[in-house]
């Protein structure tokens, strides 16, 4: 062994002992150099007085919290009358001069371990289109497409991966020759990790040279922004507003006038969408107003009693989903870091497999570990001026998140097949049904070839006539 792996080793193992994780050295005698290396460097890696500090307060002392105050949000809903319509062509037209001028960018969120659904693989790689196959990024991809194609200037987009899934993320992105983006307009950017712990606290082994490591929550966008320079690289482009969604919908507007307008338009630092729950126990954190700022509640942390109140209309009282689609200043994630704001940690019980003292390698069946993330929402309380949007559910959200029943590859793409039947239909095109109302046949229209309704309008005309199965991948050509 060369001395400098002797002195990390000596240095890191005193760490290590100071702060009760000694039992990390525990199989070192069996590595060979390359395992110890890549041990060594995992260890270096952990903040050691942060996993302490999470310990101490959300697993050892994990009071319970006080009972927060909790108020309906205000939210811009969907427009009803004639003054509201016209607001929101407004704004439309204020978020399109933003475009226009190349200000927005796109940025998924495509870290997470998506262990729901099963799919081995990122999530972003799941083929969804209901004839092409296409994945969840190619969607993406075609939809930022056809907004360059609309407004103007190239649109950057910034994809958040975690260093689980960052090579086979772009990887994969090079064998779909990046969905027929320019290379140069895709940033990767990889997002933090942390250890899980046991209930004492006790950092767990994946193997007997590897940590446990997992990624640190959509709330780690934040410092990994500044963290790879990718905010800065927003910035010297001129780059103002965020516009953030999950890998897992594939209904998202990425880049939606409306959205960007009114947050613009009230000078907001953060924005976000919801929707109408769709029931009292739907998964979905609703937006509220929590000690008098505006907060996302998610749907485990809502007492049975918010969760089933109604308000005088007899409808649910906390009925505004959130559909985690924000809007964010660039300038605010600078505030944020230079005032050294950072978003608090949750803990998640989760089952991690580990190696126990014997060595051997346990599966749980019930939750063993704890996993520290933190949540992109949180954010709200810190912004000025929040606008939360309301929108509708089957033109822009149905994830994937199982692998079966609700929120699944089937309802995904029988909501993408609706909603694109229903465009053909408004364009005055039969679309064939069964009695029950629902479609015939399978129906999918490429964002490439319509991006929405306008396009189906504009380019399909007469609308195409639809006798069986049918994929629009092109707009003819006029
Ligand atoms: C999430 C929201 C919920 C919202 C719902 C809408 C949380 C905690 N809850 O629920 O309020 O109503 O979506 O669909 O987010 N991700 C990372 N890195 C991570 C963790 C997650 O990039 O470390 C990404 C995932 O890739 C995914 C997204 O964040 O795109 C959502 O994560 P997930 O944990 O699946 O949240 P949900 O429970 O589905």
């Amino acid at each position: 062994m060369n001395d400098s792996l002797l002195d990390r080793e000596v240095a890191l193992r005193d760490v290590t002992e100071r702060f009760g994780q000694g039992h990390l050295f525990a199989w070192w005698d069996r590595l060979g150099r390359e395992e110890r290396t890549s041990l060594l460097e995992q260890i270096q890696s952990v903040d050691f007085q942060q996993v302490r500090s999470l310990t101490d307060t959300l697993v050892q002392q994990a009071v319970p919290q006080e009972p927060a105050e909790l108020k309906p949000a205000p939210i811009l809903r969907v427009p009803r009358d004639d003054r509201e319509r016209e607001d929101a062509r407004k704004a439309a037209q204020r978020g399109e001069s933003l475009l226009a001028a190349g200000r927005v960018v796109p940025l998924v969120v495509a870290g997470g371990q998506g262990t729901r659904l099963g799919f081995h693989g990122p999530k972003g790689a799941f083929p969804i289109g209901p004839i092409s196959g296409k994945s969840l990024f190619a969607f993406f991809a075609e939809k930022i497409l056809a907004t360059q194609t609309r407004y103007g200037p190239t649109v950057p987009w910034y994809v958040m991966t975690s260093p689980e899934n960052d090579a086979e993320t772009r990887r994969f992105f090079r064998e779909q020759a990046f969905f027929g983006l320019a290379e140069d307009q895709v940033f990767f950017f990889v997002q933090g990790t942390l250890p899980a712990v046991d209930r004492e606290g006790r950092i767990l082994l994946a193997s007997p040279g590897r940590l446990s490591l997992s990624p640190d929550g959509h709330g780690g966008t934040l410092p990994a922004l500044v963290r790879s320079g990718a905010l800065e690289h927003m910035e010297q482009r001129g780059i103002t507003e965020i516009s953030y969604f999950q890998v897992d919908n594939v209904l998202v507007r990425v880049l939606d006038p409306v959205f960007i307008g009114v947050h613009a338009g009230a000078g907001a630092e953060m924005s976000s969408k919801v929707l109408r729950k769709a029931c009292p126990e739907e998964k979905v954190g609703v937006i509220g107003v929590r000690n008098g700022k505006l907060a996302v509640i998610e749907y485990s942390d809502l007492s049975r009693q918010d969760m089933v109140a109604t308000g005088p209309d007899g409808r649910l009282k906390y009925w505004a989903g959130s559909i985690a689609m924000h809007m964010l200043q660039v300038a605010f994630i600078r505030r944020l870091h230079e005032s050294g704001i950072r978003l608090s940690f949750h803990r998640a019980d989760k089952r991690v497999p580990h190696i126990d003292a014997a060595g051997n390698l346990v599966c749980p069946e019930q939750p063993n570990g704890i996993k520290f993330e933190s949540f992109i929402f949180d954010a709200l309380e810190f912004a000025a001026n929040p606008v939360t949007l309301e929108v509708i559910r089957s033109e822009e959200f149905s994830p994937v998140k199982n692998a079966t029943g609700v929120n699944s590859p089937d309802s995904a793409r029988r909501d993408l097949m609706e909603l694109h039947a229903s465009w053909l239909e408004e364009a005055g095109a039969r679309v064939p049904r069964n009695p029950d109302g629902s479609l015939a046949v399978k129906i999918e229209i490429s964002p490439r070839a319509a991006l929405d309704l306008r396009d189906v309008r504009e380019r399909f005309r007469p609308p195409p006539a639809v006798t069986g199965d049918l994929l629009l991948e092109e707009a003819p050509s006029r």
